[in-house]
């Protein structure tokens, strides 16, 4: 079928998506959407079977659906309405939810229901929500709404047009404002997740405006209600009526930093560094674990987690994770797992933070070397196997992070956008050069990184780019994980592997030494970061304050593209 993505943002459920029903055999293009003249020029141009809408913030326009078949991808039960469903899910503690594809109507979510998938909710943030269960939940849907298209058999369930029926309003601010001095944990982490990543939880902080982020729950620590008790690198905790809460990520409503996400600890700034320091908290297994890095040991395999908020890896973040595998590499183990985090595995470097710098160009220079530092030290592990195991999503710095070790493992039905060039045109560094033909060959590394699209498990597989996949639940993942890594770590193979691996480094060094690589891509980053041409700053600049898109970029539009020309009489009304 001729599928045309109309969508605000090509974000992680239509790249999904876009993977899917590619591979299903249909063919795609994306337009973002911008204004309604713009859409129905789309729609002339490529003169779409369906039109597929996953993440939109406004309504199709008339002329639009009322002539072609617009399917809504709703995150939420059949029989609910609204542009936050997701939202009052959680806040209400919906023990269920569910995903629905509807047909676009003259109202709000109110036309033919053409699928519905239902899934148990987890007390969790609504974008790790959104970024599991609705993404998982919409590939099924959308499939099954596509074979009853194909089929002729029409949708499950007729246009609802009753008045407000089902219809949930946006959450009103006070709704979900924080009383410090009355709210429990669970009710302070259930308002900060049901707004997480967008819009976030508007608060007074140190008599500034803010916004909140990113809320994990703290086992020991107390104090008066309200107060700010203590901080972990990024993190700042904040007393409750029962006890405490971490907070890692604010948005200041005020000041120099207004808009801009960042680590708690930075956008509060110097009052933040008065506050104790709060220790790593060894966790069940005997292993430690903070909010952003654990590590535990099953027999002679160390698994290192980063679950680093979006998947962004600061200078900081670097430094610290390139210590705790520098520890791991220490232990008297043999192979090391590194685990990212469930959401991502990694999106490269802290784009945020580099924003928030004094010097953006410095802190982008800093924050590579240190990226490029973590892989050198990976890629010359000489006493360890090691295995990527991408549970989450990666981008740009971060695959080819995980390209360092020696086996990569991913969980079917994550995304990889295995290229820089979306970023102002970024050259790359993460030795990138030498990793990516080492794995694909360099014709095929050169045509990825120019596609600019993101991949699927599959195609990632075919290619070459990963080794094996399992999914998509996180326990069959997981498993696949445990049994490879400590199939890896069995010693008689250990001991064999290892000596390929040592080989094969010391003949790839005398080639070619990873020094080199680096830098030849450092000198193209220089361009980038201090050079005459700024794509990359206004790409950052863009990116981290959400700019709206303006045009749609085209590599995602083919029916852009020049000599496009699509087939007449396919258009189904
Ligand atoms: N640095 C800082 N924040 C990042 C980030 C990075 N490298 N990558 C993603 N994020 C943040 C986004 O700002 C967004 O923040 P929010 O919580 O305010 O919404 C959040 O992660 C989710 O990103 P979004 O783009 O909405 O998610 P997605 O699933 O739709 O797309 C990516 C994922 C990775 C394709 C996209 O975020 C991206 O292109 N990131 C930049 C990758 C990059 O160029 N890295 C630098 C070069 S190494």
């Amino acid at each position: 079928m001729r599928i045309l993505l109309l969508t605000h943002a090509f974000n992680g459920l239509s790249q999904r998506l876009f993977v899917e029903l590619t591979r299903d055999g249909h063919e795609l293009s994306v337009e973002l959407d911008i204004h309604d003249r713009v859409t129905l020029e789309a729609v002339e141009l490529f003169r779409p079977e369906v039109i597929l809408a996953p993440f939109l913030k406004r309504a199709i326009a008339p002329a639009v659906w009322r002539r072609h078949l617009c399917l809504i991808v709703h995150p939420g039960p059949q029989g609910d309405r609204g542009p936050a469903a997701l939202d009052w899910a959680i806040l209400r503690a919906a023990p269920q939810w569910g995903v629905t594809v509807l047909q676009a109507d003259a109202d709000w979510d109110t036309g033919s229901v053409w699928s519905s998938v239902a899934f148990p909710m987890r007390l969790a943030p609504k974008s790790s929500l959104y970024r599991h269960e609705v993404t998982e939940g919409a590939v099924i849907a959308v499939r099954a709404a596509l074979a009853r298209i194909a089929s002729g058999a029409g949708p499950i369930a007729p246009a609802n047009r009753t008045d407000g029926q089902g219809w949930q309003p946006p959450v009103p601010a006070a709704r979900r404002a924080i009383d410090w001095s009355r709210d429990a944990t669970t009710a302070v982490l259930r308002k900060i997740h049901s707004a997480d990543g967008a819009p976030g939880i508007e608060d007074l902080l140190l008599e500034r405006r803010v916004r909140l982020f990113d809320a994990h729950p703290e086992q020991r620590l107390a104090g008066r209600p309200g107060a700010l008790i203590a901080r972990h690198h990024g993190a700042i905790c904040r007393a409750t009526r029962d006890g405490a809460v971490w907070i890692g990520q604010l948005k200041s409503l005020e000041g120099p930093q207004q808009g801009l996400k960042l680590p708690a600890s930075v956008a509060v700034g110097a009052e933040a560094q008065a506050l104790p320091e709060s220790d790593a908290t060894p966790d069940a297994r005997g292993g430690t674990r903070d909010l952003e890095i654990g590590y535990e040991e099953r027999g002679a395999v160390g698994y290192l987690h980063f679950p680093f908020y979006n998947g962004a890896l600061s200078t900081a973040q670097c430094e610290r994770l390139r210590a705790a595998f520098a520890e791991a590499r220490a232990r008297p183990t043999r192979v090391i797992v590194l685990m990212g985090g469930p959401d991502f595995w990694c999106n490269g470097m802290h784009l945020h933070c580099i924003e928030a710098a004094a010097s953006p160009a410095d802190e982008s220079w800093a924050n590579i070397n240190a990226i490029d530092d973590l892989a050198r030290d990976i890629l010359n592990t000489a006493t360890h196997l090691t295995v990527a195991a991408l549970e989450g999503n990666a981008a740009a710095g971060g695959v080819f992070l995980a390209l360092a070790a020696d086996r990569v493992l991913a969980r079917t039905g994550i995304v990889l956008n295995p290229h820089y060039r979306n970023m102002g045109n970024l050259y790359g560094s993460e030795y990138w050069t030498y990793l990516l033909p080492r794995r694909i060959g360099p014709e095929r590394a050169q045509a990825l990184m120019a596609r600019r699209l993101p991949l699927g498990v599959h195609e990632a597989r075919s290619l070459g780019l990963i080794d094996e996949d399992a999914g998509p639940e996180q326990s069959e993942f997981r498993s696949l994980v445990d049994a490879r890594a400590a199939a890896l770590a069995e010693p008689a193979r250990f001991a064999a592997a290892l000596e390929v691996k040592r080989a094969a480094r010391a003949r790839d060094e005398a080639q070619r030494p990873l020094s080199v690589y680096r830098a030849d891509e450092l000198e193209r980053m220089r361009l980038n970061f201090y050079g005459f041409d700024p794509s990359y700053h206004i790409a950052r600049h863009r990116f981290v304050y959400r700019a709206p898109h303006a045009w749609t970029p085209l590599h995602l539009a083919v029916h852009r593209r020049i000599g496009f020309d699509a087939p007449r009489g396919a258009v189904r009304a």
